[in-house]
């Protein structure tokens, strides 16, 4: 790879220890894609946060980083293990919670905001259309570059964390035009409506086109949440790192996807419900994956208005997300109700295992990992039925 003289002096350690190691992770990285040089990078989004996942080596790895590692550019974190400051609500252990502390005290030390969130751009990381950034958080990643048309490969959290310490990244896949382009046209039939209407268009899409960029006709409108909620499970069901939605995403391809085009049907759609709906009534009720926008804590804020939760009953959320909803008064009818607004975590990450069996929430991307991570059976449905059995404790 050619490198400039700032590049070849951070991979000959003359910055430091963290820059060297970021370096050399981002210079094997392009020579494995074959990039020719790097690039530099505006915005940095860092998975691999919670203490669950990383266990002693990955926080002694961050320590080791954060001695003398500094981030050049605006960088936020994926949500963590625990909500960071009212971790005893939703019981944490306190051995977890001084650990999971520790890591996010290493990510803080090298200048990264712990904002634990895998909506950065609700809280102020917010790309625009064609800037270079390295994301990971596979939902964080397809919105970025599909919702928002900035430009990133689906980074690791190492090699987002070498390109904050850098600034820079290596210049390949979907940095560069040629690979942004539809590979295959899907033609949409059925009329969406509901969250759940797109996390299972996503289950659908991905199943039957893995990850090619698919172009999307026939989706007429759909608001924020619906993309977000889309965009976490087309990359979970099929691996995509973007889409476009003809009339929605900014794009404009400049090929036709060729090939014969694939068709998502009804059928498919109740298929992929069949498919994120086991036996049972929920133990569980989460809502907020990705995490939950203001107007999504409105809505459910109206729908506890007056009434208690049966069961444990999470919603996940940014904090500074959940500091307008304070504002608001929706925390509190939240709050009164019994349900937990979970901030800077999430159903998936914390450690749950073993402590619910059955989980109902709005999102596929959560029916995914917390059947593979959490052994849960599951439920899909809207914010309402969801909200419903939290109440009754039963599934109708
Ligand atoms: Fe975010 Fe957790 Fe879902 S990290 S996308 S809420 S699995």
């Amino acid at each position: 790879m050619e490198l400039t003289k700032d590049e070849q002096q951070m991979l000959d350690g003359k910055h430091g220890n963290a820059a060297k190691k970021s370096m050399e992770i981002l210079v094997a990285l392009g020579e494995i894609y074959g990039a020719k040089n790097m690039i530099p990078v505006s915005s940095v989004q860092v998975a691999g946060v919670s203490y669950h996942n990383l266990g002693d080596a990955g926080l002694e790895y961050l320590e080791d980083l954060s001695k003398d590692g500094k981030v050049r550019v605006l960088t936020t974190l994926n949500p963590a293990g625990m909500d960071l400051e009212d971790w005893r609500k939703l019981g944490i252990s306190e051995d977890f919670a001084k650990k999971q502390l520790l890591v996010v005290n290493a990510f803080a030390k090298m200048g990264i905001i712990p904002s634990c969130t895998c909506t950065p751009y609700f809280v102020g990381n917010l790309p625009h259309f064609s800037e270079h950034i390295a994301w990971s958080e596979s939902s964080a990643v397809c919105f970025a570059n599909s919702v928002l048309g900035a430009r990133t490969n689906r980074e690791g959290g190492p090699s987002a964390l070498a390109a904050a310490l850098t600034g820079k990244t290596p210049n390949y896949g979907m940095h560069l035009d040629e690979n942004r382009q539809p590979q295959v046209l899907v033609k949409v039939k059925p009329k969406l409506k509901t969250i759940p209407d797109f996390g299972e268009l996503g289950y659908a899409i991905g199943k039957k086109v893995g990850n090619k960029i698919p172009l999307i006709l026939g989706v007429k409108a759909a608001n924020i949440e619906q993309l977000k909620s889309f965009c976490a499970s087309i990359a979970t069901y099929g691996g995509t790192a973007l889409f476009h939605i003809k009339g929605i995403t900014p794009e404009r391809a400049k090929k036709p996807a060729g090939g014969e085009p694939v068709e998502i049907t009804a059928a498919d759609l109740e298929e992929a419900r069949k498919a994120m709906t086991d036996e049972g009534d929920p133990d569980f009720v989460s809502l907020g994956c990705p995490h939950a926008s203001l107007n999504e804590l409105k809505r459910i804020a109206e729908l506890l208005k007056g009434k208690k939760v049966a069961v444990e009953t999470w919603i996940a959320v940014a904090r500074p997300v959940k500091e307008l909803a304070d504002k608001a008064g929706y925390s509190k009818i939240i709050e009164d109700s019994g349900a937990k607004l979970a901030c800077d975590t999430c159903m998936v990450v914390a450690p749950l295992k073993g402590r619910f069996k059955c989980m109902a929430t709005d999102s596929a991307k959560a029916c995914f990992y917390g059947r593979g991570t959490n052994n849960f059976k599951v439920k899909i449905g809207t914010a309402e039925q969801c909200i419903k059995a939290a109440v009754t404790g039963k599934w109708s």
